[in-house]
C-alpha cells in the first residue's frame, strides 16, 4: 500500500473511495457544506433521513455526485466530546471495513475533523500528524481478516488497498508523511500479533512460536536465543517446565533482544516486556469445563505481543536496547503433568504450592521475570491473558493494570495514552498476601476465592525486585464478536501500549 499525502481540501483529490469523518453534529457550515454541495447533497440528505447519527462507528456508504470518487463512507466519531485517540484510530478501521468486499483499490481519507477533534486533547501544531498516524494505523488494522489465515477466502477480507491518499488542509506534508508511516508499522505490529495469536494450537505449538519469532528476528535485525527443556532444567526454571511437563509439545523460553547485549536505553532502562505463551490452556489435572475451551488457544497472546513490539520498535527505532521474553508452554493434563499439591523451586529460588494447575500463566511469568532480572532487566513489563475475572470486572475494552513503584505506573499509563489504549489498575492490596500462604511453601498459585484478581498480582510481585508492571488482557485480547471496526479474534491489544513505553527510550542516530 503506497501513501500519498495531500495538503489540500478533500475535493482536490481523486480516488475510488473517500471517507469522510464526522466529530459530533455534522455542520454544513464550512468545507463539509462544500462537499455536500458538490455531492449533490448527498450528505444532508442523509442527514435528514436520520441516515447518518452522531454514534460512534455509524458508517454509511454514500454516492459521490460530482466529487471525484466513486463512492463516499461517512464514519461518525460520535459525540465531540467524548473523541480520543482511541475513535480516531478506529474510524480509519471502521472505514475500511465497511468495504468488505467491495470494489475499492485507493481510498482517500479526509484528516481535517479528526485533526480538530484531537486538537481538544494535543496540541494543534501535532493534531495533523496525530491524526495521520492513528486513522493510518487504523486502516492497517482493520484491513486485518483472520478469516483469511487458514484459506483464500473472497468475501470476508476488507479491500487490499493499492494506495492511501491522506488529504488535510493544512500541515507539513512530510511530517504528516512520517506520522502516516509510523502508524503504518504500528498497525503492522499488532498484526503481526493477531496473525499469531489467532492460529489454532494444533498449528502454533511452543516450537512453532520459536520458529516464528526467529523469522521475526531474522528479518528486523535481532538476537534470539531459544531455551530448550533441557536448558531451562539446568538453569532452574522449574515452574516454568511444571506448567509445560504434561503436553507432548515440550516448552520453549524464547528471549529476544534489541540493541547491544547489556546496553541501557536512553532513560538509562534495561526495560524488559514478558509475555504469557501458554500454546493451549486446558487447564491440566484441575482442567476446564468443556465450553468454550477452544478459546484457550488465544492464552498465547502475551507472548505474541512482545514478540511483535519488539520487531516494531526494531523498526522505528534500531538500536534501542530492549528484552523481550516469551515464556511458550501447553497447558495438558497427562500421566507426566503437574498435580495440584506439587510443591516447585522457582528460578528465583522461592518453594511455590501449585494448587491450581489452571493458574499456570503466573508460574510461567515468574520464571520469565527472574529471568529477564537475571540478563539485567532495570524495568519489567509482564501482559498476560491472566485471568477471567479481568474480563468480568472490565469487558472487552479495558484492559487491568498493576504496577509498582507509582512512578513507574506514571510511565505505563502515559504509553497507554500515547497509544490510545485504556487500561485500570488494580490496587497491590498487601494485607491479601496472607491468603497466598501456603503450609508447605513459600507461597500458593492460588488464595481464596474473594479477592482472586488482586491475588494474581500479589504472586507475580513475589517474582520481581526491580519496578515491574502486569497488564491482565484476559478481557481485551480477542474479541468474540464482529464489531464495527475489527473482525472476531485477536485485536492487538497493548502492543502500541508496550511500543510507546520502549520508543520513550529510544537511541537517537
Ligand atoms: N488463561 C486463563 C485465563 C483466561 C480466562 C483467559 C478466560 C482468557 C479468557 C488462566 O490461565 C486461568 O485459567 N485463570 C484462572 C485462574 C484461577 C484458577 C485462579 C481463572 O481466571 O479462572
Ligand atoms: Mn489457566
Ligand atoms: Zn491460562
Amino acid at each position: 500500500m503506497q501513501i500519498r499525502v495531500v495538503v489540500d481540501q478533500p475535493w482536490v483529490a481523486a480516488a475510488d473511495v473517500l471517507a469522510i469523518p464526522v466529530i459530533g453534529d455534522p455542520a454544513f457550515d464550512g468545507p463539509l457544506g462544500e462537499l455536500d454541495r458538490r455531492s449533490g447533497g448527498e450528505l444532508s440528505g442523509l442527514v435528514a433521513f436520520g441516515e447518518l447519527p452522531t454514534r460512534r462507528y455509524y458508517r454509511v456508504v454514500a454516492a459521490s455526485g460530482d466529487l471525484p470518487f466513486q463512492r463516499l463512507v461517512v464514519v461518525s466519531g460520535g459525540k465531540a466530546d467524548e473523541f480520543d485517540l482511541e475513535t480516531a484510530r478506529r474510524l480509519g478501521a471502521t472505514a475500511i471495513r465497511r468495504l468488505v468486499n467491495r470494489n475499492a483499490h485507493t481510498m482517500a481519507v479526509w484528516l481535517d475533523p479528526v485533526a480538530e477533534g484531537l486538537g481538544a486533547a494535543i496540541s494543534d501544531a501535532d493534531a495533523v500528524a496525530a491524526a495521520a498516524d492513528l486513522v493510518t494505523r487504523g486502516i492497517v488494522e482493520g484491513g486485518f481478516e483472520p478469516k483469511a489465515i487458514y484459506r483464500e477466502d473472497t468475501d470476508a477480507a476488507p479491500p487490499a488497498l493499492d494506495e492511501l491518499i491522506l488529504v488535510a488542509s493544512t500541515g507539513d506534508r512530510a511530517a504528516i508523511e512520517h506520522a502516516a508511516e509510523r502508524g503504518r508499522i504500528m498497525g503492522e505490529g499488532a498484526n503481526i500479533a493477531r496473525g499469531l495469536a489467532n492460529r489454532s494450537a494444533n498449528d502454533v505449538t511452543p516450537q512453532v512460536l520459536a520458529d516464528e519469532a526467529s523469522s521475526l528476528a531474522t528479518t528486523y535485525g535481532l538476537d534470539i536465543d531459544v531455551i530448550d527443556e533441557h536448558r531451562a532444567a539446568e538453569m532452574g526454571m522449574n515452574l516454568f517446565l511444571a506448567v509445560g511437563q504434561g503436553s507432548a509439545n515440550p516448552p520453549r523460553m524464547i528471549v529476544l533482544r534489541s540493541g547491544e547485549a547489556g546496553a541501557h536505553d536512553a532513560l538509562d532502562r534495561r526495560l524488559a516486556l514478558v509475555g504469557k505463551g501458554v500454546c493451549f490452556d486446558s487447564g491440566g489435572i484441575s482442567i476446564k469445563p468443556a465450553a468454550r475451551m477452544e478459546e484457550m488457544k488465544m492464552d498465547k497472546t502475551g507472548a505474541c505481543t512482545v514478540i511483535a513490539a519488539i520487531t516494531t520498535l526494531a523498526r522505528l527505532a534500531p538500536g534501542t536496547p530492549l528484552l523481550a521474553v516469551a515464556p511458550a508452554v501447553e497447558n495438558m493434563p497427562s500421566g507426566s503433568a503437574t498435580r495440584p499439591g506439587d510443591i516447585v523451586q522457582a528460578l528465583n529460588g522461592k518453594w511455590v504450592d501449585i494448587l491450581n494447575t489452571d493458574a499456570e500463566g503466573r508460574l510461567i511469568l515468574a520464571d520469565a521475570m527472574t529471568y529477564a532480572e537475571q540478563l539485567g532487566a532495570t524495568h519489567l513489563v509482564d501482559v498476560a491473558t491472566l485471568t477471567g475475572a479481568v474480563a468480568r470486572a472490565m469487558g472487552h475494552l479495558v484492559s487491568g493494570a498493576f504496577a509498582t513503584p507509582d512512578p513507574w505506573w506514571a510511565e505505563i499509563a502515559a504509553a497507554g495514552e500515547r497509544a490510545g489504549e485504556r487500561y485500570w489498575r488494580i490496587p497491590l492490596v498487601a494485607d491479601y498476601r496472607r491468603s497466598l500462604r501456603s503450609w508447605y511453601g513459600d507461597v500458593a498459585n492460588i488464595g481464596t476465592a474473594e479477592g482472586g484478581l488482586v491475588q494474581s498480582g500479589l504472586f507475580l510481585e513475589e517474582f520481581r525486585t526491580v519496578p515491574w508492571a502486569h497488564l491482565d488482557i484476559a478481557g481485551t485480547a480477542y474479541f468474540r464478536e464482529t464489531t464495527q471496526y475489527a473482525p472476531r479474534g485477536a485485536t492487538g491489544v497493548a502492543h502500541a501500549t508496550l511500543v510507546e513505553l520502549a520508543l520513550a527510550g529510544a537511541v537517537k542516530r
